[in-house]
């Protein structure tokens, strides 16, 4: 191992931080449209942080998809001057992807310090973005440039493929990798937007929920009313939508969409028997990351297969009607919910929303009508955790953090890795470095900086590893 490259990370770790302060000051929220300016910014940073790193042919990639004319743009990079072997083998290529788009960052008042202006308090670097992703996608960059700075070259073929949509959908970068794969053509992708599962627990991600996010519109009276003069005859948006919604899920965390749960795969009784073995204490889990009273769901499941290998349906927001300070006294013409489920191997989001969109339409009640909508989807994916690469990230983060790895599911889905999975046929790797309580979506969001150092440790052990075989 080049441990120049790792003397050189500790040595500019400082700058490494001022850095990533400064691309954490770009507002990318990408579902934010009056944010794309800031988007694109962030983008022409990370591509300037590429170049600088010594990486090649770097520049963005505009796209588009049905939804977005403008889509947010790609950022790519290479660096393919790996020799091949002596019996004439090329050399492997890694592509590594990561987004550097947030969520948006609401709501504000409950953060400690502004979340554009990343602050460090024990150790941690809090800002939206931190972790989730540009904290771990800088963590690539910084690992390219640590090898290229030391050794002059890397020790295996790179493309970097960074997406600014990943937040709402990823669907420029599936449009481009479905029209331009082999813009991208590797032997093995690299993932770090995932989790570990404890801290000082290296963990690789080897499967990941799917997702349909979805808009339920419910259409009442032609106009607001006043709802002293027509309550009690005319037909309320909101109530209807609020029966409807208690009907797709029952108290008991069942889904009750009639097939939802067709042709689900469960884990096999080996991964099964390992999650049992990891470190996981129910109590604490509701106590400091959940902060509830009860936890809820399918409790004949345990909480890491329910977050896991279950799917679920989620409310997020209903917009619409009156929300003001204070009251008002009117009954909506309309009524949206923002409704989303997270699917497991076995599902398929065009089924699963056709099944839901079905339902729905038969349990409307009368005086209403609804009409559901598909925002975005993605597949569910496992990954197969018997090839070098895995095992080369295994032995890579075991060796950074004295531990061995253990290999967990992340709830969350990712949609391109689906895409990497099925259209691009590569295995994929997913080193996560974020923690439990990062806070990921939420106000106060965080990156642990030591998990940021041995991120990027872990990242170049990897590679030369997989050079090396
Ligand atoms: N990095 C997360 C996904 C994640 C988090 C995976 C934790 C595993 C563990 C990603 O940025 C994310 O939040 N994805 C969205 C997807 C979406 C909006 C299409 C999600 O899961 O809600
Ligand atoms: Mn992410
Ligand atoms: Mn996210």
């Amino acid at each position: 191992m080049s441990e120049a490259a790792v003397g050189y990370a500790k040595k500019n770790g400082e700058r490494f931080v001022v850095e990533l302060k400064d691309l954490l000051r770009i507002p990318s929220v990408s579902t934010d449209p009056e944010r794309a300016g800031d988007v694109r910014r962030a983008a022409e940073f990370v591509a300037e942080g590429l170049r600088a790193a010594g990486m090649e042919n770097v520049r963005l990639i505009e796209t588009t998809s049905a939804k977005h004319k403008n889509g947010h743009p790609l950022v790519y990079a290479e660096w393919l001057r790996g020799e091949p072997s002596a019996d004439g083998k090329a050399k492997t290529t890694v592509l590594c992807y990561g987004h550097y788009d947030v969520q948006p960052a609401e709501p504000l008042e409950e953060w400690k310090s502004p979340p554009f202006e990343p602050t460090e308090r024990n150790g941690n670097l809090y800002a939206r973005g931190a972790v989730d992703d540009k904290g771990q996608m800088w963590m690539h960059v910084k690992a390219l440039e640590s090898l290229l700075k030391t050794d002059g070259k890397l020790p295996v073929n790179v493309r970097v493929i960074i997406e600014g949509e990943e937040e709402v959908g990823g669907e420029g970068i599936a449009a481009f990798v479905r029209e331009h794969g082999e813009e991208l053509k590797a032997d093995a992708a690299l993932v770090s937007d995932t989790e570990m599962f404890a801290p000082e627990l290296p963990t690789l991600c080897v499967g990941l929920r799917g997702m349909i996010y979805t808009e339920m519109e419910v259409r009442g009276a032609a106009t607001d009313l006043h709802s002293g003069m027509y309550g009690g005859a005319a037909p309320n948006p909101f109530v209807a939508l609020a029966q409807m919604i208690a009907r797709l899920k029952r108290e008991d965390g069942h889904i009750a969409i009639p097939g939802f749960y067709d042709g689900i795969e469960e884990p096999t009784k080996e991964e099964l028997e390992a999650w049992r073995s990891l470190p996981f204490d129910e109590e604490h889990y509701r106590k400091t990351e959940v902060g509830s009273t009860e936890l809820t769901g399918e409790t004949m499941f345990s909480v890491l297969e329910r977050t896991w290998s279950r799917p679920t349906m989620d409310v997020h927001g209903m917009p619409g009607g009156f929300t003001g300070a204070g009251a008002k006294t009117v009954i909506p013409a309309k009524a949206t919910a923002k409704i989303s489920f997270r699917l497991v191997p076995g599902m398929k989001p065009e089924d699963i929303f056709a099944k839901y969109k079905a339902f729905v339409e038969e349990i409307c009640p009368k005086g209403v009508t609804v009409e559901v909508r598909m925002i975005h989807s993605g597949d569910p994916i496992v990954v197969s955790t018997d090839n070098a690469y895995i095992r080369a990230a295994k032995e890579a983060m075991a060796k950074v953090f004295g531990k061995e790895t253990v290999f967990v599911r992340g709830g969350g889905s990712i949609p391109i890795v689906g895409d990497f999975v099925r259209e691009l046929k590569i295995p994929t790797v997913m080193m996560g470095f974020g923690l439990p309580d990062d806070n990921l979506h939420a106000p106060n969001e965080k990156f642990h900086l030591a998990n940021f150092h041995r991120g990027i440790e872990s990242v170049m052990r990897f590679l030369e590893l997989v050079g090396a075989d």
